[in-house]
């Protein structure tokens, strides 16, 4: 168990004890005020070494239960989350004139996205916590995860999500036994809805940044790369970002194994947006090293798990990225199609739109030579059975016949 030494605001730095604080900076206030979790990592260093995790023998993220924030390990679920595998295609790599190309298919977590990683940790901080109910705004993924991994608790799962999420996210919660609430509006109105909520009714809320748990979920990505690689990560590591916890987690887990030691540098991480929905990719260009000029706006894109006008991790996403050496690029709709398709033709993996967004980013880079030579990881975060409609428009159709082998011969 890792035990937490403090809760730290990342616009004021101000410390606060984790057994009396349970969201954000009280004087910055829920979106400049996230709390980052902070661990005596003198003591970790001393105490861990990099086979430490091998000799859990534990094929999930829970090898990396030193590493991370829960206090009783009675409430770790029996669902397998995370050590999803991380797949090298050389062949696409020397056709983007890279030196070699991973894969990481979080799309085989157990309820198909990266966000199981956090909400096993949320579903056990709630337990720790004595909730009864845990809420999440969400816009599909993160609620499903957090529906997924309480279901086998005794807790209830109150989510909102936006009332146009797509289909097979919005059945997952109801299968799972979730109360929903489709929200009329978009993701945004969905989070201030539930934040009201929790306060109102004292539910435990799993909402993107507030919660300071999320991100430890979040790094697990990174601890799994840098040990699936032994201990020597690509140069470069992609991801889709939305609300910015996910390219958050990922840093600040590089950041961790570089002050273990354990990793001389950390990779650079660079966020992908869509180009509809982009409002941390722009913060991060205007930033200069002070405060993080945030500006929302509406969002619009293909990518549902990434269209966030008002992106809550916004100070997290910018200030980590940019003391890693990291950068966020944009991609159009199209791009994010066409990454799909040739992602699923490639390499077998099928991702949802968001999750194919780091590899539309991983291209365009790579056309425009900045990446010739290096290494990359793309990390597909959900799956693509999960928006089966998005793709349809560029992929053509099935053909129907009669069961004659004459009208087969005809087509072919
Ligand atoms: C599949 C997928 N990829 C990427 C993201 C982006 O994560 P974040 O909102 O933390 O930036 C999400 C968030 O919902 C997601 O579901
Ligand atoms: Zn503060």
């Amino acid at each position: 168990m890792g035990e937490i030494a403090t809760l730290r605001c990342v616009t004021c730095g101000v410390e606060y004890d984790p057994t009396r604080t349970e969201y954000t900076c009280p004087s910055c206030g829920p979106r400049r005020g996230t709390l980052e979790v902070l661990y005596d990592y003198d003591r970790l260093r001393r105490t861990l070494h990099p086979s430490s995790f091998a000799e859990t023998g534990l094929p999930s993220m829970w090898r990396y239960e030193a590493l991370l924030p829960i206090e009783d390990r009675r409430f770790i679920q029996p669902l397998r989350v995370g050590w999803t595998p991380l797949y090298a295609f050389p062949e696409l790599a020397r056709e983007l004139r890279l030196a070699a190309l991973h894969v990481k298919d979080d799309g085989q977590n157990p309820t198909a996205s990266y966000k199981d990683r956090a909400s096993s940790i949320v579903v056990i901080k709630a337990q720790e916590k004595r909730k009864g109910v845990v809420t999440c705004a969400s816009t599909g993924n993160a609620a499903s995860s957090l529906a997924g991994f309480a279901a086998s608790t005794a807790l209830e799962t109150v989510i909102f999500v936006p009332e146009r999420a797509p289909e097979a996210k919005v059945a997952q919660l109801l299968v799972y036994g979730a109360r929903v609430f489709l929200v009329r509006g978009s993701y945004d109105v969905a989070y201030d809805l539930a934040a009201e909520a929790a306060t109102a009714f004292g539910w435990y809320n799993r909402s993107a940044a507030v919660n300071p748990y999320l991100v430890e979920g979040k790094k697990t990505g990174a601890l799994e790369i840098a040990e699936q690689l032994a201990w020597n990560p690509p140069h470069v590591v992609l991801v889709g970002v939305g609300d910015g916890s996910v390219v958050s987690g990922l840093c600040k887990g590089f950041d961790e194994l570089v002050r273990l030691g354990w990793l001389e540098h950390a990779p650079r991480v660079i966020g992908v947006q869509a180009e509809g929905s982009a409002a941390i990719a722009r913060a991060s260009a205007a930033y200069r090293g002070r405060a993080v000029a945030i500006e929302d706006g509406e969002a619009r894109t293909v990518a549902d798990s990434i269209c966030v006008g008002k992106p809550r991790d916004i100070v997290k996403a910018v200030t980590y990225v940019a003391r890693n050496g990291g950068e966020f690029v944009t991609v159009s709709d199209a791009e994010i199609l066409d990454a799909i398709v040739t992602l699923a033709r490639r390499t077998g993996v099928f991702a949802e739109p968001a999750g194919a967004a780091s590899f539309a980013g991983l291209r365009k880079l790579a056309a425009a030579g900045t990446l010739e030579g290096k290494t990359a990881a793309v990390v597909v975060s959900g799956n693509g059975l999960k928006d089966v409609a998005s793709p349809r428009a560029i992929i053509g159709a099935p053909i129907v016949v009669e069961p004659s082998l004459k009208e087969i011969e005809r087509h072919l």
